[in-house]
Formats: C-alpha cells, structure tokens, sequence
C-alpha cells in the first residue's frame, strides 16, 4: 500500500452514474485514427448525445478504439499520448505559477516512459531507497543530457543503510518525525556539506480531513504520517531551532479538487506560517488532481505564486495519479463461464493481484468490450441488459471479483474485455499470488497506433523473488 492515497473516489462517482451500457460503432470508420477524445468518437458515433454519454462512462477514452486482441492477455496497455496532454497540463502549471511539479513515482512507475516524463516535470518524488535509485538512473541518467531533475524522497521512517544511499542521491530529504531528523542531523549536515545541494525539509500534519475515506487519509486520529503542531512546538519552541531544516512538506489529499487544497492550505498557515519566513520551499504535496477536466488550475495557479511571493519560497506539488489518469486499460480474456446462482465469467486477470486497488477501497472499475469491426460495448450495471455476469479471477480468493456487469450479447469464451483507468496504483501493486503471472505491458499511441509491448513476465518473475 502507498502512503497515504488511492481512494478512486472520482472511480466511484463514475461507477454511481453507471446505469446504462452504451455501444459504439467502430465498424462504420477506420480505427484507430483518433487525434484527440471527442474528434475521435465523433467519427465513431452517430450522434453528439451518444458521445457525451460514452465519454461520462468512460475514463480513458482513446480506448474505445483499441482492438483488445492487439495483445496477448492480460496484458497493461497505456496510451502515451494520453499521458503526454496530461504532462503539458502539469508543466503548464509548472511556467505559469513558478512552483515545480515532481512525479510521485509511487503511482506511476514506467521506465520506458521517464524520457517523455522528464521533457516536461521538474523531477520525482520517491518513496524509499528503490524508488530514489529509479529516478536517479532513469531521470537524470546521462542518456537523459545534462538537464538535471530533482529527487525528493520521503518516507514515514528511514534505515540507516537507507538513508546513506540515499544521501547520496536525493535533492530534498523529507524526514516525518522530529525523532529521526534529530537523529540523523548530524550525519545529514555532514552529508550536505559534502553537496551543498542536498536540503532536508520536515512532513507536517496539518490535521485537517478532507477526504472521503479514511483508509486514505493522512490526517486522521492516530495518523504516523507528519508531524502535528503539537509535537513540532515541543521540538521547536522557536523558528530558529529548525537549523539545518530548509523545507516544510505536508501531504494530506487523495483524487481531490482545489477546494480541499484551499481548506488544508488555511489549517496549515494558521498553524505553521511563522517558520515560514526562514525557509526555502514548501511542498504541497500530491493528492491534486489537476487533470482532471474540472479542477481549478486557474485558482491553483494564483495559490501557488501568493505562498512564493508571500514567503519568499519556491512551492513543490507531487502529483501522481494527475501524471497517469485516464490513460491505460488492463486487457482481461474471458476463460471460462460457471453458474451458481448467476453467471461467472472466470478471466485471466485477477482483482486481487491486477487490481487490488478495486477491492482495497473498494471500488468497481468500468469495463468495455473493443475489438476491430465490432461495436464498443461498455458494460452496464447487472440487471441493466440482458446477459449478466460476476467476473472473477483465476485465485482461490473467494473474493477475487471484479464486480457484476451486464451486456447485450452472451460472453463468449475468449472474448476480451477492458478495464478502465488501470495505469496509475495498479501496475505498480501487482503480485504473483497463486502463482499468477502478472500482466504484460504495452504503450500505444492512440495518434501513430504503434504498439509496443514493453515488458513481458515469465516463470522465471514469480519463482526468482520468493526464495
Ligand atoms: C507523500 C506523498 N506524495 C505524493 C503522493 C501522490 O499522490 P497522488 O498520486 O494522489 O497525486 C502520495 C500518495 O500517496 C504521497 O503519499
């Protein structure tokens, strides 16, 4: 489990609408000649009404025209033109309000995707050693030029083996306690000394809850992830005692709006701002989701360059999901169909090792059928159309369902399905329970339709890491 998000609340919302299946037409047009979401459906669609309704039940459009037979199952396929729209939102926030936008790797962790990531994001953010190694070879590789992208790494508490890598590596250092920053100060100011470059900041707990699950929310009663005020008055009774300390870091939203930032950032300043005026940044976090086609990226902006200018400091955001949604599916074949009290579509991928997220929090993802001259189907709530389904996983979990869809036809065997919005905090959570061989990667790009499959998993993946 990550840190502190993954809620899919924006999933659930969708799911909630979900009352009807529709299809579309990809016999009527070419496929795969889609420049942008609505040019593309235009051409498939017969009319404006259905496009609307296709593209509210959707997330990730530019697969309604992916032929799910294109790759082996199951199988990631992420659409990388997808995710560049996504990155120029992101670095258009990055020149507009001055602050720097990092990846949190966390969510979204492709290396064949870090040259197009580091065109347009001023770095990463990593969790831990491995995810800090990752960015330092792939990120700021020398293959990449000699453009330089940060490295911030936090974690709730750090080894010491750990922490001598990464000080070797990371820009920021973000420590959660007063404890361990006590601790290790003096071999980080050792450390800096040796690369004046390297900045230790402190995760804060602003202690405001603004999200729907709290599962997710790093701000709830009895929370280890930051430091509250109280604790921090303790250890710093005044501003001047947080030498060595650059940065303050605070990380308390999952998939939300502006708003909530706007509500954190006023618990925030009441509590902080007066250790504000000596620092060097301040790192809002991720948990925004900016991409999204009705977040407030004008106010975000403004918000961004008051705390600059107000504190003289440079602002970070850490977005994750931002980087990756609406743009990936996880193709699943339809193996078998048993009957006990309903139908049972039992297929090659599982919730529990594929999409663990779905039972986590949990939430039903929105399925659809695409294959090249048949209709688009989008699978609708049980009961909705006539032939009904409980799809299931391949492991012996009883509850390795996906959930209850509903379609126009039967199921047939080796039929493909699609899974929608399955790049970011799934690909990254896989596991091989029950021997499951995890799923293979391709990208595509829903402009040129090259299809590359970029990794694919053997035996040799399951057996080698369990010793
Ligand atoms: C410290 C920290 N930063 C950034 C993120 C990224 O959040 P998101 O992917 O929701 O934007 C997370 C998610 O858990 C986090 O814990």
């Amino acid at each position: 489990m990550n840190m502190g998000c993954r809620s899919r609340s924006s999933k659930i919302r969708i799911s909630s609408w979900y009352k009807t299946g529709y299809e579309i037409n990809t016999a009527a047009a070419p496929a795969y000649s889609i420049t942008a979401d609505s040019v593309a459906l235009t051409k498939y669609l017969p009319s404006t009404t259905n496009i609307v309704k296709i593209m509210n039940h959707i997330n990730s459009h530019s697969f309604l025209t992916f032929d799910a037979h294109r790759v082996s199952s199951p199988c990631f396929v992420i659409d990388e033109v997808k995710i560049e729209q996504n990155l120029q939102i992101l670095q258009n926030i990055e020149k507009k309000s001055g602050a720097k936008v990092l990846i949190a790797l966390k969510a979204f962790s492709m290396k064949s995707m870090a040259p197009l990531i580091c065109k347009y994001l001023t770095g990463c953010c990593a969790s831990g050693v491995y995810e800090a190694k990752f960015a330092f070879d792939h990120f700021q590789g020398k293959q990449l030029g000699s453009n330089h992208r940060e490295i911030h790494t936090y974690s709730p508490a750090f080894k010491d083996d750990d922490l001598e890598q990464l000080l070797l590596i990371s820009d920021h250092i973000v420590f959660n306690s007063c404890r361990q920053w006590l601790r290790f100060k003096d071999r980080a100011l050792q450390a800096q000394h040796a690369r004046p470059a390297l900045q230790f900041g402190l995760r804060i707990n602003p202690m405001l809850s603004t999200g729907a699950t709290e599962l997710y929310d790093p701000c709830a009663k009895g929370s280890r992830l930051g430091i509250t005020l109280d604790e921090f008055t303790l250890n710093f009774p005044s501003p001047d005692l947080l030498d060595g300390i650059s940065g303050l870091h605070f990380h308390t939203l999952c998939e939300q709006g502006y708003d909530d930032l706007e509500l954190t950032l006023t618990a925030f300043e009441q509590q902080f701002a007066s250790y504000l005026p000596q620092l060097q940044w301040l790192n809002l976090g991720g948990g925004h989701l900016i991409t999204a086609p009705d977040y407030d990226r004008g106010t975000l902006v403004k918000t961004l360059k008051r705390l600059q200018h107000q504190y003289h400091l440079q602002a970070y955001i850490e977005p994750g999901e931002a980087i990756a949604i609406n743009s990936g599916v996880l193709v699943a074949e339809v193996l078998d169909i048993v009957s006990n009290h309903t139908n049972i579509a039992i297929i090659d991928a599982s919730a529990t090792c594929h999409m663990p997220d779905t039972l986590e929090m949990p939430y039903r993802a929105n399925v659809f059928t695409a294959t090249a001259n048949t209709p688009v189907e989008i699978a609708a709530t049980c009961g909705d159309k006539p032939f009904s389904y409980r799809l299931g996983g391949q492991t012996c979990l009883a509850g390795d369902v996906m959930g209850d869809y509903s379609f126009k036809h039967p199921l047939a065997i080796g039929q493909r399905l699609m899974f929608d919005d399955m790049s970011h905090y799934t690909m990254v959570k896989t596991t091989t329970f029950n021997g499951m061989p995890l799923p293979s990667i391709a990208v595509w790009n829903s402009v040129t339709d090259n299809l590359e499959v970029v990794k694919q998993f053997h035996y040799h993946d399951f057996f080698s890491r369990l010793g």
